[in-house]
C-alpha cells in the first residue's frame, strides 16, 4: 500500500479539505494563507522579543481595563494590517478592540468574518513562556453592505473554522473547519508549517485538572467541591489528579488536547466587574469549544454548551469548562449539584 504523504504543508492541507467542500472556493484558503504569514511575523518577533525591548507595556489600557503589552499590540497590528487586505474579508474583530473593525473600502470585500485573540497569554511574555494567538473564522448571513454587530454576535455553531497557533518550544498551528483537528509544526529553517498531528483526537477522560487555585475562596462551592474531589485519592478512579496551570489558554488547552484533561476558568466573585470569570465568548471559549467538540472533547460554561450560548456583546465573557468529555460531564454534575 502506498505510504502516507510525508510533509504536507497547511496550503496543501486546506486545498484537499477544500476538494471535500463542494461550495468551497478557495477564499477560505487565501484567507488561510494570510493568517499564517502574519502568525510567522509574530513569531519572529516574540523570538527576540527581549532584545528589542517590546516586552513592556505601550501604556495604554484595552477595553478590558487590561494594560496592553507591546506584544498584544503588535500582534493586534499585524493580523489586522495583513488580514485586511486579504480580500477574503468584509469584517474583523479582536479582543484589543472595542468594536467591529471595518474592511476599508479600497480593498475587495468577501464573505467572512475574522474574530481573533491576538495575543493569548500576554501576561507570559516576558517571563518566556508559551503565549498563542486565536482566530474564529464566520462567513456573513448575507451579502453588501456594512457588516452589523448583529452580524457578528452569533453562537458559536455558526463557525466554519477556528483554532489557533502556539508559539511554543516549538510553533505549531492547529485548526478545524468541521472536518477533525489538524496540527502542524512549523520548520524554522523552511518557515514552512507541516502536518505533524493529523485528526487529533482528545482522550475520553484525562488525569489532569487546569484551573488557577489562587481564586479558590472566590469559586461557587460546586467548583471547590469538584476541585477537592479531584485532589482526594481514589487509585481506582485515577484520582488524584494531576494540577497543570500554565496561565496561558492556549497553551493549557493544547496540553490537555493531546494528553486529556479539564481546563476551567470558573465564574468567581474576586472582581466584581467580571462576574462570569475572565476568559471571552467570542475570542476565546467559542473558537476553543470548536477544536476541544471536532476533537471529541466538550466545551460548557459549568451548565450550557458554550458553542450554543447567543452573544450579547461583543465582548461578552463566559465560564469556561474545556476539555475531556468524561471530564467535563463530571464538572457539570458538581456544579448542578447531583455529585
Ligand atoms: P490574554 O493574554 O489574551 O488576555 O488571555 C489571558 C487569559 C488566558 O490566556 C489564561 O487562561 C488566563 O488569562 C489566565 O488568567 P489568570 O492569570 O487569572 O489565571
Ligand atoms: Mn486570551
Ligand atoms: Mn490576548
Ligand atoms: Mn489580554
Amino acid at each position: 500500500m502506498q505510504g502516507k504523504k510525508v510533509g504536507v504543508t497547511v496550503t496543501e492541507h486546506l486545498l484537499r479539505q477544500q476538494r471535500l467542500t463542494p461550495q468551497a472556493t478557495g477564499a477560505f484558503t487565501l484567507l488561510f494563507n494570510e493568517l499564517v504569514v502574519a502568525a510567522k511575523l509574530i513569531n519572529r518577533e516574540l523570538n527576540k522579543a527581549g532584545l528589542n525591548d517590546i516586552y513592556g507595556f505601550t501604556g495604554d489600557i484595552n477595553v478590558y481595563g487590561e494594560q496592553v503589552q507591546k506584544l498584544d499590540d503588535y500582534a493586534h497590528r499585524v493580523l489586522v494590517r495583513r488580514l485586511s487586505q486579504s480580500e477574503q474579508l468584509c469584517a474583523m474583530a479582536s479582543e484589543e478592540d472595542a468594536d467591529i473593525i471595518e474592511i476599508p473600502s479600497t480593498v475587495p470585500h468577501g464573505p467572512y468574518i475574522l474574530l481573533m485573540d491576538p495575543l493569548d497569554g500576554s501576561s507570559n511574555i516576558d517571563v518566556n513562556v508559551s503565549v498563542g494567538t486565536i482566530f474564529s473564522i464566520r462567513r456573513r448571513l448575507h451579502e453588501g453592505g456594512p457588516v452589523t454587530l448583529e452580524e457578528v454576535l452569533r453562537k458559536g455553531t455558526e463557525q466554519v473554522a477556528a483554532g489557533y497557533f502556539i508559539y511554543g518550544s516549538s510553533t505549531m498551528l492547529v485548526y478545524t473547519t468541521g472536518q477533525g483537528v489538524h496540527g502542524f509544526t512549523l520548520h524554522p529553517a523552511l518557515g514552512e508549517f507541516f502536518l505533524s498531528h493529523e485528526n487529533i483526537r482528545m482522550p475520553k477522560r484525562g488525569k489532569i485538572f487546569s484551573i488557577n487555585e489562587g481564586n479558590y475562596n472566590y469559586w461557587d462551592e460546586g467548583v471547590r467541591r469538584y476541585v477537592d474531589y479531584l485532589k482526594t485519592p481514589d487509585v481506582s478512579k485515577g484520582r488524584p489528579y494531576t494540577s497543570r496551570y500554565i496561565g496561558s489558554l492556549v497553551s493549557d488547552f493544547h496540553r490537555n488536547l493531546l494528553k486529556g484533561g479539564i481546563f476551567m476558568y470558573p465564574a468567581d466573585r474576586k472582581d466584581p466587574k467580571k462576574p462570569s470569570g475572565k476568559l471571552r465568548l467570542m475570542f476565546e471559549a467559542a473558537p476553543m469549544a470548536m477544536v476541544a467538540e471536532q476533537a471529541g472533547g466538550a466545551a460548557t460554561d459549568g451548565v450550557r454548551r458554550i458553542l450554543d450560548i447567543e452573544p450579547q456583546t461583543l465582548h461578552d465573557r463566559v465560564p469556561l469548562f474545556v476539555g475531556s468529555q468524561e471530564d467535563v460531564d463530571e464538572a457539570g454534575r458538581f456544579l448542578r449539584g447531583e455529585a
